[in-house]
């Protein structure tokens, strides 16, 4: 325990601290740095080209749309840096973690939070939009929060110039999430801004409802195909919804995208402003409008024959892989992007250091206990054991055998586990052993697969007896928490 405290908390480069790990991206991890004379934070993103080539013109782009951006719902790029193979690209850290994090599975969350992120979601695309950029990937994974709640609009490796100079052009690279994506991508060259208009209509059901409605927007897939036929009024997340908010939603999620509320209306809406939503009183003072769908339905519940039943969970996660097809558009745009370098946010004022390249250093550690540089971090899926580190890991691989999944033990003394969640797909994801006050938090992170499978196996994990009596019953939502190993 001691020498794996001493190797954890690593100085990476001059008076920079490597803490823990923040998350997985698709082309590598996302780690937390601190300074330590000032206590700074900053997320550093970590692409290995070589074992990733093909994610060069991702990160080209990534960067150059960063660069321009500076917005209070945008998550701040502070710079990049080449060492090697490894891009190292510098950002602001969002302390809050990610929006994902705050949707219930199968529940959702209030709707007076689920409106006061959606305001700040609209808020941050709408700037985007005035930059002539569409974002292309919005979805819950991609949206962190501040240590203030607010929303920080994250991960540009999809997005794209639609207008420069006062001129618009159309898209035709299918990207994006499936279950996020507008159904017209998926045929033809589309509007950029109705497109992303339509995944915040997606992620505002999630919000609400705590599942996708539908896999796909074609139609193939039935929940689609019903939602488009107007015969969805007996299926979830429908029915969840009050009819004040359904009549909004059905103004976003409109097929045709000439039809589908711009951000202006949206914004306009009452929904975005009522006060009642707001201040969490009775949604029925929101003009009258609202009754459930299901109370309505219990007096018309044989008018449509279409109860699928099919509460189960649509929600994908990080890992969803992002589509990413032909038709390359993007590299034209790098060149074309106006960069303009007025900043206006704070940066850190210790960020030299880190981009200026000079000789990592990844050996020196210090130890974790008297590290004063720990942060705050938001996070649902951990708990504290009373248990040490060996037998932390002991019990936790016993369950895992227990329920038939596969273990590996990682060099870091985070455990990575394997199994396929309801639909059969892959869910990977691993638990990390972070150090707080001498405790032992065991902290769960989604790599890969369906994220409301992954809360529910944590939940197993968690009630499983090795791991429930050993669970401190301690408040985590915010802890200060630094890596074990
Ligand atoms: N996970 C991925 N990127 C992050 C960031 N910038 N801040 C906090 N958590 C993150």
């Amino acid at each position: 325990m001691a020498s794996q405290s001493q190797s954890s908390n690593r100085e990476f480069v001059e008076n920079w601290n490597l803490a823990q790990t923040l998350g997985e991206g698709a082309y590598g991890e996302v780690k937390l740095l601190i300074n330590r004379q000032s206590g700074e934070a900053v997320a550093m993103k970590m692409i290995d080209m070589e074992k990733h080539p093909d994610a060069e013109a991702s990160v080209k782009k990534e960067v150059c749309i960063q660069k321009i951006l500076s917005h209070p719902n945008i998550l701040k790029f502070f710079g990049k840096r080449t060492q090697g193979s490894i891009e190292y690209i510098f950002l602001e850290y969002a302390a809050g973690g990610e929006l994902f994090d705050r949707i219930e599975p199968d529940i959702g969350m209030p709707s007076s939070e689920a409106q006061r992120y959606f305001n700040q979601v609209l808020a941050g695309v709408e700037y985007l939009h005035s930059r002539g950029i569409a974002h292309r990937d919005l979805k819950p994974e991609n949206i962190l929060l501040d240590d203030h709640d607010n929303i920080k609009i994250s991960d540009y490796g999809m997005a794209t110039v639609f207008r420069l100079k006062g001129k618009e052009r159309m898209l035709d690279k299918k990207c994006g999430t499936l279950p996020y994506v507008a159904p017209e991508v998926l045929v033809k060259p589309y509007f950029a801004q109705p497109a992303d208009i339509w995944s915040c209509g997606i992620i505002l059901v999630t919000m609400l409802a705590g599942e996708l409605p539908w896999d796909q927007p074609t139609l193939s897939c039935k929940e689609y195909l019903y939602w488009k036929e107007n015969k969805y009024t007996t299926i979830t997340p429908w029915t969840k919804l009050d009819t004040f908010t359904l009549s909004f939603i059905r103004k976003i999620l409109v097929p045709n995208p000439e039809k589908r509320l711009t951000l202006e209306k949206i914004k306009q809406h009452k929904w975005c402003q009522s006060q009642a939503l707001t201040t969490g009183m009775s949604r029925d003072i929101c003009d009258g409008l609202a009754s459930p769908i299901s109370k309505r339905l219990k007096s018309n519940q044989d008018l449509y024959n279409t109860n699928l039943d099919d509460s189960h969970a649509r929600m994908y996660s990080h890992s969803q892989p992002p589509l990413m097809l032909a038709n390359d558009d993007c590299k034209s745009d790098l060149l074309t992007v106006e960069a303009r370098n007025d900043y206006c946010f704070s940066q850190p004022t210790m960020l030299d250091d880190l981009l200026i390249c000079t000789q990592l250093n990844a050996t020196q550690g210090s130890n974790v206990n008297s590290n004063p540089f720990q942060r705050l971090v938001k996070r649902m899926t951990r708990f504290f054991v009373s248990t040490k580190c060996d037998d932390t890991i002991r019990r936790l691989t016993s369950v895992v055998d227990k329920f038939g999944w596969t273990w590996k033990l990682n060099e870091d003394s985070s455990v990575t586990i394997s199994t396929l969640d309801r639909r059969k797909l892959q869910l990977i994801f691993k638990a990390n052993l972070l150090e707080m006050d001498g405790k032992i938090l065991l902290d769960f992170r989604l790599s890969k697969g369906c994220g409301l499978d992954f809360k529910r196996n944590f939940v197993k994990i968690k009630n499983s007896k090795e791991i429930a009596d050993a669970v401190l019953n301690i408040p985590v939502n915010f802890s200060l928490a630094t890596q074990v190993a």
